[in-house]
């Protein structure tokens, strides 16, 4: 699948396709893997070890942020994998009581350091909260800078995004946000293709819940193209054209939820599947309610091991 980023003439990064051995969304300026590994809720051990083994099993994109507390994990992670540095995508996160200018630039430049991996391969914001437009300028220097090739945001809806997009001189590659057979998210995801922007998938498994993997049209296809339902969902998003980062601690179910690209559903498989769609998240907290939340996170993120 082909997704351009049309627009991004002026764009200041250098052409990135670094070898990638998985597949890729490829674009003008950019060539993004198929999946990524997600390390949210995993400890710095674990977040370690099943980052080595993810990258050397064949991983390309390792999915961080400030908030999870485990940035220098995955730092040591790439380092001890032995895979050169150029063959892989980095993107980690900053919170928004960090999108105020100063702070913002600070912050990224923290989450570089925590990483110790040169230079960031995408840079995400991770709530529309607060400072945002603060937040993008100092984003915006760090890509003129050359510490981060390319910019993203997290949890934008459309009018997020409208607002953004009126000033922003960098424009998001990707908007990652919950997605999953249960919540599809099909106003977005057509408002995103038609900016051009990548859909990445947070809670591409519904978080691991049971009642989705059990779900009847989902076995039922795991069945017949001999794939488990993580799988089935998976290889879901990819032929959606959304870029899924499943978590895991389970160097084993790393490798399974990589190991779906030999295989694609009929068009009324597909058409199965979306109908699974009931507009359900797993994440209860209302848009409302968080706008204040995000605020009362104070987290100290040199306290990491
Ligand atoms: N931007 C945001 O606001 C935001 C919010 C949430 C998450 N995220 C990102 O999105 C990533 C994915 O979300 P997530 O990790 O929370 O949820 P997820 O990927 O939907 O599900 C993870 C759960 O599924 C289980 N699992 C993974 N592979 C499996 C398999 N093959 N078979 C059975 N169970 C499997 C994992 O357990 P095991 O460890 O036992 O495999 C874990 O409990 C995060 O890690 C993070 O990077 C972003």
């Amino acid at each position: 699948m082909k997704i351009s980023w049309g627009g991004l003439d002026n764009f200041p990064h250098p052409l990135y396709n670094a070898g990638m051995k998985n597949e890729t969304y490829v674009t003008d300026r950019v060539a993004l893997p198929k999946i990524g590994l997600g390390t949210f809720r995993i400890g710095p051990e674990d977040c370690e070890r099943t980052v080595s083994a993810a990258l050397q099993g064949g991983y390309r994109l390792i999915d961080t942020a400030n908030v999870y507390m485990n940035e220098r994990a995955v730092g040591r992670g790439v380092r001890n994998s032995g895979v050169p540095r150029e063959e892989i995508f980095i993107a980690s996160k900053i919170w928004p009581t960090e999108y105020k200018y100063k702070k913002a630039k600070k912050a990224i430049d923290a989450t570089l350091s925590r990483l110790g991996l040169g230079t960031l391969d995408l840079l995400i914001l991770h709530q529309p909260f607060g400072r945002v437009d603060e937040a993008w300028r100092a984003a915006e220097e760090a890509v003129k800078a050359g510490k981060v090739k390319l910019l993203g945001v997290s949890n934008f809806d459309e009018d997020d995004l409208e607002k953004l997009l009126t000033y922003c001189t960098v424009k998001p590659v990707l908007d990652q946000v919950e997605c999953h057979p249960y919540c599809q998210r099909r106003a977005l995801s057509a408002y995103l293709k038609e900016k051009e922007i990548l859909l990445e998938s947070w809670y591409p498994l519904g978080s691991g819940s049971a009642g989705l993997f059990a779900e009847q049209t989902i076995s039922a296809l795991a069945e017949k193209y001999k794939k488990s339902p993580a799988q089935v969902i998976l290889r879901w998003h990819t032929e959606e054209g959304f870029l899924p980062i499943p978590g895991t601690k389970d160097p084993a179910h790393a490798a399974e939820n990589m190991d779906i690209f030999d295989f694609s559903f009929t068009e009324e498989e597909l058409s199965a599947l979306r109908a699974l769609d009931k507009n359900q998240r797993f994440f209860k907290m209302r848009k409302g309610v968080q706008k204040y939340m995000v605020f009362l996170q104070r987290m100290n993120y040199e306290r990491q091991k």
